[in-house]
Order: C-alpha cells, then sequence, then structure tokens
C-alpha cells in the first residue's frame, strides 16, 4: 500500500455532487405525492441544472474534473477490472478511473433525459410549465413520456446502487479511503494537486446560486414560466350567463369540459327528469345551454380528466361523473366520511375540495388538501 495523497477534487465538486445526491433523492421522493408537484418539478429543475454543470465543468473545471482527463477506452476499461480482481492494492489514479468515467458519462446523460422527459410530461399532461404548448393533440402519446420517464429514474437508481457498491469495495476491500475522496477532496493516489483558478470558483458559485435561485423562483413565486398553467380561471357567468344561472342552482357548476357531447345531450333531453328534478327549461334554453355544453365538451378539451373521462364515457349517455371509474379511482384514497362531514356534505359538492372548480380549474395544486383529512 502507498501513502500518497492528492487533492483531486475541489470544492465546488465536491459541493456539487452532494447537491446532486440530496436534490435527486427529494424529487424523486416527492414523487409519490400529488400534492408536491409543484416541489417535484422545482426539484427537477435543480437536478437538471446540476447535471448540466457536470458537463459544463468537464469543460472549464479543474484538471481530474475534465472530459480530456476521463479515461473511455475499452482495453482500458478491460484492464482495470483485471487489475481490480488481481491485484487488492493496486495503485489508483487520480481522477475518474476507466469504470467512473463511463458512469458519470452515463448518469449525466440519463439523467438529463430523465429531467427533460419529466418536463415535457408537465407540459403534455398537465398544460403546465415551458412545454405546456405541447398539451394539444398528441396527447395521446403521454403515456410514452410517462414511461420513459419512470423507466429512466429506475435506471439511474440502479446505477446509484452499484456506485455505491463499487465506492465500499475500494474503502474496504482495496482500502483505499475512496468515501473520504468526495468529503476532503483528497485520493490516496499519485498526481498533481488541483489549485483551482479564481474564475473557476466564481463561475462555479455563481452558477449553484443561479439555480438555487430558479428552484425558490419556481417553488415559491405563483404562476412563474415554469410552474404556470395554460388553463386559465374561466368565467361561466360572461360565457354562457344562462348556463351560469340554470345549472348551478342545486349543485356547483359543472365545467362542459367534463363530459362527452353525448352525455350532454342525452341530459339536457332529459331535463325535465334530472335527478327526479324537473328543471323546467323553456325549449329554447334547452337549446342554447345544450349548445354551449356541446361546443365545450370533453372532446373539444386537452385537459387530462377530459381526455380520460372522454375514454370512459364516449358513446355511453352516462353522465354521472361521480360514478365513472376515473372518478372513482382518483378518489379511492379519499376516506368516505370526509364526503359526509360538514363542510364537503356530498361526493358532487366538488368545490368544496376543488378551489376554482366552478371556473373550470381542476388541477393539483388547486385542491384543498387540508378538507381531506
Ligand atoms: C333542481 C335542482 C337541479 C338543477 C337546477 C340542476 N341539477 Fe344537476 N343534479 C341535481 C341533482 C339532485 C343531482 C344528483 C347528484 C347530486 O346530488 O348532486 C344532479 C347531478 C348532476 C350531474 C351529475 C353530477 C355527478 O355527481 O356526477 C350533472 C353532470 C348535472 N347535474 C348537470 C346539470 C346541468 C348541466 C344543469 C343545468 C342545465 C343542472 N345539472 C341543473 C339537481 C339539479
Ligand atoms: C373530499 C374532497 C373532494 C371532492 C368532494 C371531490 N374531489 Fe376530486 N379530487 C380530490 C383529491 C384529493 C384529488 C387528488 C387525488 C390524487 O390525485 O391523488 C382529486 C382529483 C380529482 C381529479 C383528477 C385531477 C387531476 O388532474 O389529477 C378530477 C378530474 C376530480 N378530482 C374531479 C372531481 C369532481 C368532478 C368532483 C365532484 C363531482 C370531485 N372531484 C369532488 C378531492 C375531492
Amino acid at each position: 500500500m502507498n501513502n500518497y495523497k492528492t487533492y483531486v477534487w475541489s470544492f465546488l465538486g465536491r459541493l456539487s455532487h452532494w447537491l446532486l445526491v440530496v436534490s435527486f433523492f427529494t424529487t424523486y421522493f416527492t414523487s409519490f405525492y400529488e400534492e408536491l408537484l409543484t416541489l417535484h418539478v422545482s426539484l427537477g429543475i435543480f437536478v437538471f441544472g446540476m447535471l448540466l454543470k457536470k458537463i459544463v465543468w468537464g469543460l472549464i473545471g479543474p484538471r481530474y474534473a475534465r472530459w480530456s482527463d476521463y479515461k473511455f477506452s475499452l482495453s482500458e476499461l478491460k484492464f482495470y477490472f483485471v487489475e481490480k480482481v488481481e491485484n487488492r492494492y493496486r495503485e489508483i489514479h487520480p481522477g475518474h478511473n476507466p469504470a467512473s468515467s463511463w458512469f458519470a458519462f452515463l448518469i449525466i446523460w440519463i439523467g438529463i433525459i430523465c429531467c427533460l422527459t419529466g418536463f415535457v410530461l408537465y407540459g403534455i399532461q398537465e398544460g403546465n410549465g415551458i412545454f405546456s404548448f405541447m398539451n394539444r393533440n398528441f396527447y395521446s402519446l403521454m403515456h410514452i413520456y410517462e414511461d420513459v420517464h419512470i423507466l429512466l429514474v429506475y435506471v439511474l437508481i440502479v446505477m446509484i446502487f452499484f456506485h455505491i457498491s463499487g465506492v465500499l469495495v475500494e474503502q474496504f476491500y482495496h482500502k483505499t479511503n475512496m468515501v473520504m475522496a468526495m468529503v476532503t477532496g483528497y485520493k490516496k493516489a499519485k498526481g498533481t494537486d488541483i489549485k483551482p483558478r479564481f474564475w473557476m470558483i466564481f463561475w462555479g458559485s455563481f452558477y449553484t446560486f443561479i439555480f438555487s435561485l430558479l428552484f425558490i423562483y419556481s417553488y415559491y413565486i405563483p404562476n412563474n414560466i415554469f410552474i404556470e398553467s395554460k388553463f386559465e380561471k374561466i368565467d361561466y357567468k360572461v360565457l354562457h350567463k344562462d348556463f351560469q344561472f340554470e345549472c348551478s342552482d342545486c349543485h356547483n357548476l359543472i365545467p362542459p369540459h367534463l363530459l362527452p357531447k353525448t352525455s350532454w345531450i342525452k341530459l339536457m333531453n332529459e331535463q325535465s327528469d334530472h335527478y327526479d328534478e324537473d328543471l323546467e327549461l323553456e325549449k329554447n334554453l334547452v337549446d342554447s345551454i345544450e349548445k354551449y355544453l356541446v361546443d365545450n365538451s370533453a372532446e373539444n378539451s386537452t385537459r387530462e380528466a377530459s381526455f380520460k373521462i372522454l375514454n370512459e364515457l364516449e358513446n355511453s349517455n352516462r353522465f354521472t361523473i361521480t360514478e365513472t371509474n376515473y372518478w372513482k379511482d382518483t378518489h379511492k384514497n379519499i376516506p368516505k366520511e370526509v364526503f359526509k362531514n360538514d363542510e364537503v356534505e356530498n361526493k358532487s359538492n366538488c368545490v368544496a375540495c376543488h378551489k376554482d372548480f366552478e371556473k373550470g380549474i381542476l388541477s393539483d395544486s388547486n385542491i384543498i388538501y387540508s378538507k381531506i383529512k
């Protein structure tokens, strides 16, 4: 065993490494909670920034962080593993070895693609963020982005598992004290100490600061470009005063985009026997409201809910939303008692939990979660 010691990882390099670890896992855990979607996306922006930084750092950073110091030759990679098996106390290279070079390269690019599919998914599925313009005709492709996004996350997690195992083998079997390298910056290897230049430190700190600000901006500032929804509040009173007036008397107004054409036509045809109530609407009123509902039905909306309800109810003539599998499925985690408590009263009282429901807004960020506990 040798006693060489080389300073290889700069403070900023180590800081970025750990920031990436923490932000990646926090992003991962927030993905399990619908109500944390905004936080998930904001953290994703930070992870994305840290990954991009690694690419630039490889061009301008200190010696061992540079792409030119990475080893991508396959024969070197093979030799690395042969030596690892044959010589327990081999000398290690100060920078990236062939295995960690490939690892870093792959994790950066897979991570970047994973973030990008996430941003696109947020645009297509929710109609939110910079890619909200993609929430148009090809909404049906959304599940592909979702599958790719999730698949890549698990590829990353498996890779991280191998990375940690590799470091532990170095630490305890080869006794290279590898764990401490990412803490102190020193590696037990023969090489020249790095001396980060002022402008490197300046650029690196400035960049990290900017992405921290972007995270704060997207999470704390309402309606910013990374989060903003393309769906604005709809004032039905202005757009169709009769619909608003006649249909919000006994229950909250139900946005037309939540049912397909045929369901609305059926509902309006049966208006004299609407859940045992006679709406007593005159013919011209029925026609005009029906036309408005049909013109703005689920077929003409790119919202997630419209798409899913349409899939289920198309041509079925059914119009009780609360009886669709989609509705039951999205609400299955809410305890039954909640629908009977004083504030909610019954499950058709959508506004109790969906603030701005009567303005056509159904997004996750508009749900009043305190009502559900
Ligand atoms: C006289 C009272 C009354 C009026 C006015 C009224 N409804 Fe209803 N509506 C009901 C009742 C009662 C139900 C059964 C569900 C409930 O308890 O809210 C219902 C349910 C619905 C549902 C199914 C909701 C669900 O739970 O899935 C839709 C859709 C609906 N109404 C649309 C309309 C439309 C459109 C108008 C205007 C043309 C309208 N309603 C006017 C009484 C009314
Ligand atoms: C007791 C509170 C409550 C009531 C009442 C309620 N919802 Fe919800 N709704 C929720 C919660 C919570 C979610 C989010 C569930 C999740 O995604 O895990 C949700 C999700 C949804 C979604 C999916 C939105 C999305 O983008 O994922 C739709 C659509 C929806 N509700 C429609 C309705 C309609 C229509 C009504 C009235 C007939 C209604 N809800 C009544 C609490 C409620």
